[in-house]
């Protein structure tokens, strides 16, 4: 590995954790109690998450409660339903945790992830999270750009796409255990996708290291596309010059598709994209309209001219 390098940061941009979790305690009316129980957490992690800046990136928006984020998720590795992933997630061993980086690289390897995260500029990205399945969240990530890991192992001129892989261990995802779908769970985004400096690999939410619900201990967040691009619990990222495959376009390509940007005027086939349910917001909220790239279009949509989006891709 390369020496060590200290992020540059000056002192202004870092939100210490305590002043973060004062700031939104005061905003989510946060009890003692939760503080607590991440303190206590945050002291077995491996990851070194005790300082991380802001972001211009982040929206303003109120994020959901904790409680939204980690009981209402998608990880078919530990079963279908919502409730699942909070329920038996626990079982996968998160420490250590290695990423084999490959592919067409100049520095490929196997890379310890608190060594990776010790290289990396971490940041909190508050991002609108909008599932394909017409539910939304906003969300608090700790995480780095994944254009900065790439950058650190030297991807080679020819790399077009980038390539993931969830971890594959049965005896630990129950849901692996079952041939709901073909595992292990694959993604993949074009290069100059990955490069989007609003594309991060998450290692954090709240303050705290990732629950396993969450996609423990590292998974990617591309927060303007369908919520099914942002794989969880990443082994593998490999550089290549051809499309990779990914889980759901196999599975039902005219439903999925490779690009999968949020698109209001694009309807899945069994339901609209025009509007989406705000988790947390109560039985009688009104639903929000959703907007075109899920309102990142500002930094995104120039990557998509000339592309027809009113095709579902
Ligand atoms: N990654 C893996 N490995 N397995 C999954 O089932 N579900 C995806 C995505 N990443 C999924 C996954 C879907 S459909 C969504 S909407 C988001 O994770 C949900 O993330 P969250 O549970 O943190 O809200």
């Amino acid at each position: 590995m390369a020496e060590k390098f200290k992020p540059d940061l000056k002192h202004s941009q870092v939100t210490p954790r305590h002043a973060w979790l004062n700031r939104r305690q005061i905003m989510a009316g946060a009890t003692g109690l939760l503080v607590g129980s991440q303190l206590s957490r945050q002291a077995a992690a491996a990851v070194d998450l005790s300082e991380y800046a802001s972001s211009v990136y982040s929206t303003d928006e109120e994020p959901n409660k904790l409680e939204d984020i980690t009981k209402y998720n998608n990880f078919y590795e530990f079963g279908t339903d919502k409730s699942d992933p909070s329920r038996h997630a626990a079982s996968l061993t998160t420490e250590p945790w290695a990423v084999e980086i490959g592919g067409m690289v100049g520095r490929p390897g196997t890379y310890d992830l608190d060594e990776i995260v010790d290289q990396m500029t971490l940041e909190e990205r508050i991002y609108r999270l909008r599932c394909v399945e017409a539910w939304s969240m906003v969300v608090p990530w700790i995480g780095f750009e994944l254009s900065e890991l790439l950058n650190w192992v030297e991807p080679q001129p020819g790399a077009k796409y980038v390539a993931f892989e969830t971890v594959y261990r049965p005896d630990e995802m129950r849901g692996q255990r079952t041939g709901f779908l073909d595992w292990p769970y694959v993604e993949g985004l074009r290069m100059d996708e990955a490069m989007n400096p609003l594309t991060i690999l998450s290692v954090g939410l709240y303050g705290d290291v990732l629950p396993n619900q969450n996609g423990a201990p590292v998974r990617l967040v591309v927060p303007w596309k369908y919520g099914f691009k942002s794989i969880k619990s990443i082994v593998k990222i490999t550089l290549t010059d051809a499309q990779p495959r990914t889980t759901w376009s196999e599975i039902a390509p005219h439903e999925y598709g490779f690009y999968a940007n949020v698109n209001p005027e694009v309807s899945h086939p069994r339901w609209s994209q025009a509007s989406e349910r705000a988790i947390g917001g109560g039985l009688f909220a009104p639903r929000k309209p959703t907007r075109m790239f899920n309102g990142y279009g500002e930094y995104v949509a120039q990557m998509y001219d000339g592309m027809d989006l009113a095709v579902a891709y």
